[in-house]
């Protein structure tokens, strides 16, 4: 190959490389959005005095693509960075040390923590059926879903690590801050209606 040919190869690969860092980028903010809807509805359905049951089709279709899309980013994620190696190497330089020790700096803890979100939104998947439901009962199966709040601050903390507060006037990170300030209002309402409407229901039966 001569030298231009090299170097044509070596500029495809960096825009490959671009291109690769902004689906990842786009998929993981798709995914965020996703996810604070999941937290929204909840609040929704009590501000619209509709009934919030324990499962909710809307939520859990949702929940559904929140895990899929979140899915392709991370596989799309492993091919943003790391040594031009095989790819199971390239995978376990994004959380090891050449020397095997855990990676701790930004970029390791950023992915530990999309690690850990990857595992509890795989995880809600997997029990967001109706078979999961019956089987583990409403309870447990309730308090299982509560790991969306802990996905939820995973999936920031992540996004932290990678960057996002470096280009605050990004509209990504605008996202990013709208959808921690729209869960945030959601919940907080959501927490005042139904403490509201049960002590009303508590008034009405003494
Ligand atoms: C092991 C699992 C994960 C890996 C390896 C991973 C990888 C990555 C990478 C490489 C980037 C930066 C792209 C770039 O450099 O341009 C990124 C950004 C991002 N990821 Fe993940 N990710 C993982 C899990 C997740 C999950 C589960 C979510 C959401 C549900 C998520 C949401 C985001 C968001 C919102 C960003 C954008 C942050 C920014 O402003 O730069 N990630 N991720």
């Amino acid at each position: 190959m001569d030298h231009s040919e090299d170097q044509t190869s070596n500029l495809d690969g960096l825009q490959n490389r671009s291109f690769m860092g902004r689906f990842t980028t786009a998929t993981g903010y798709v995914a965020l959005g996703l996810l604070a809807l999941t937290l929204l509805i909840g609040p929704a359905n009590l501000l619209l005095r509709k009934r919030n049951p324990v499962s909710n089709y809307l939520r859990r279709d949702v929940g559904a693509w929140t895990a899929i899309v979140s899915v392709v980013h991370v596989i799309a994620g492993f091919f943003v960075h790391g040594p031009p190696a095989s790819f199971g190497e390239r995978i376990l330089s994004y959380f090891f040390a050449p020397d095997g020790r855990p990676l701790t700096n930004t970029f390791g803890w950023g992915n530990w923590t999309g690690l850990a979100a990857t595992v509890i939104v795989v995880g809600l998947l997997a029990i967001s059926s109706d078979f999961a439901l019956r089987k583990l009962k409403a309870g447990p199966w309730k308090w299982l879903q509560r790991l969306n709040y802990a996905l939820f601050a995973l999936v920031i903390a992540h996004a932290i690590f990678y960057g996002a507060l470096l280009r605050v006037t990004s509209p990504s990170t605008l996202l990013l801050g709208l959808s921690v300030i729209a869960v945030f209002i959601g919940q907080a309402v959501g927490v005042w209606l139904w403490r509201r409407r049960h002590s009303r229901t508590a008034a009405r039966l003494a």
